[in-house]
């Protein structure tokens, strides 16, 4: 079987001071096409790091990641820049809005970035609306709350119908009501266009919700589990 992602041996270590840091330690796990996985453990255990490097925003020390069937360790900057705009979305933990575009040009943005810039707007108005945000399309992320920037980075990583969709607690800074929304918002997503997610979080309802868990630890993968009989 072909899997969505591949990671091998993965590390990752900052160059400190006085001394390294290993933050991920030859981590290797393989991910399926729909598979909705979440990656939990303590703060400073090494998630985000390890979401960037599978997402191609970071680069590894050593080891491999093989995403949609590219080894994107092999690739320039622009070939992975492709890679990700063709393949990949990404709920960054603090949102990364730009602050000086509305909220539907955020959106617009990877649209514009896969050179589809024509009927972006409509495609853009559509997932606010999805996000319950139908009428704060023009307004800029800070006249919006946590909760609704979180829904605005939601509608621009949906917008380019990526592969797999990348979350880093996506429901962290919300309230429970707006953190189901998100939630179920990702699960739909799953369900109808069959997208991977791969959903970093502290929220245990929310792992019990997923296919698999990864636990880390120290920057090691210290499990990696099937739920049984998920509904969501
Ligand atoms: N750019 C960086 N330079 C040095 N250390 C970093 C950098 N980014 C993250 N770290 C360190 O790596 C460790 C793991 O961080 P992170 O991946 O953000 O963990 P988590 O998301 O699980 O809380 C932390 O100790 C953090 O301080
Ligand atoms: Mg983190």
């Amino acid at each position: 079987m072909q899997h969505i992602l591949s990671v091998r041996e993965l590390t990752k270590i900052y160059q400190g001071v006085n001394r390294e840091l290993t933050v991920l330690d030859h981590v290797s796990f393989d991910i399926a096409r729909g598979e909705v996985v979440s990656i939990v453990g303590p703060s400073g255990s090494g998630k985000t790091t390890l979401l960037g490097l599978c997402a191609g925003l970071d680069a590894p020390s050593s080891g491999q990641v093989v995403l949609t069937g590219r080894d994107i360790s092999q690739l320039s900057e622009d070939d992975k820049a492709q890679v990700r705009n063709e393949n990949v979305g990404f709920i960054f933990q603090n949102f990364q809005l730009l602050p000086t575009l509305t909220a539907l040009e955020n959106v617009m943005i990877p649209l514009e970035l896969q050179g589809k810039a024509k009927g972006a707007a409509a495609i853009a108005k559509d997932l606010l609306d999805r996000v319950g945000l139908g009428d704060r399309h023009d307004h800029y992320p800070m006249q919006l709350s946590g909760g609704e920037q979180q829904r605005v980075s939601l509608a621009r990583a949906f917008s380019n119908s990526p592969k797999v969709l990348f979350a880093d607690e996506p429901t962290g800074n919300l309230d429970e009501d707006t953190g189901h929304v998100v939630e179920q918002l990702l699960f739909d997503l799953n369900k109808e266009q069959g997208t991977t997610l791969i959903i970093v979080t502290h929220n245990p309802d929310l792992a019990a919700k997923t296919d698999r868990v990864i636990r880390l630890k120290g920057g090691k993968v210290v499990s990696d589990v099937l739920n049984e009989k998920v509904a969501r």
